[in-house]
């Protein structure tokens, strides 16, 4: 069996803080062409779009994917990159941020308490939460770097602005 090691670090290997804007302003771009094409109400190939678009762009991006707010776990939803966890606890970073309603940066997911670890790779991660026009979380937005510190205010502004896109239409 192969150990599931993870080999990261301090050491900054991810991408410039210029070179995240520029990916970033493309990515939407995409994402824009690829959303107009889209007719109907749902949300959910809004969603599968914006993953498999900023997973293809961003290199920092281990994984990302959605996870819907149900009662008592949260769900997975479209997402790209290894299999992840189908329903986890609202006690992790995931359920933190759906619980507190608003986006949390970890820099290192080693200290974040209640931290569930889906893929050992991923070492720092970024969940921006999905609220309905009612102001009711839905789900979140989950992204993993495999590296610490990956995700910071650029991250933050534009993966927020994305919200509003996904709502567009009905919830089905
Ligand atoms: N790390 C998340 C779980 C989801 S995976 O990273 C895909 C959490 O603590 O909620």
């Amino acid at each position: 069996m192969t150990e599931n090691k993870n080999t990261a670090s301090d050491k900054f290997v991810g991408v410039a803080a210029e070179e995240k804007q520029r990916l970033y302003d493309r990515a939407l771009e995409e994402i824009k062409s690829q959303l107009a094409t889209l007719e109907g109400g749902m949300i959910v190939p809004r969603m599968a779009t914006v993953t498999a678009v900023l997973k293809q762009y961003m290199p920092h991006y281990l994984w990302c994917g959605f996870y819907f707010a149900e009662e008592k776990e949260l769900v997975v939803g479209p997402y790209q990159g290894v299999i992840a966890c189908p329903n986890i606890a609202y006690t992790g970073v995931c359920g933190t941020a759906a619980k507190r309603g608003e986006t949390l940066i970890v820099p290192d997911v080693n200290d974040f308490p209640g931290h569930i670890v889906c893929d050992a790779r991923a070492v720092s991660e970024i969940v921006v939460p999905i609220k309905d026009k009612a102001g009711r979380v839905i789900g979140v937005f989950d992204v993993d770097a495999a590296y610490k510190n990956a995700f910071d205010e650029t991250d933050k502004r534009f993966l927020e602005s994305l919200v509003p896109m996904l709502l567009e239409g009905e919830l089905q």
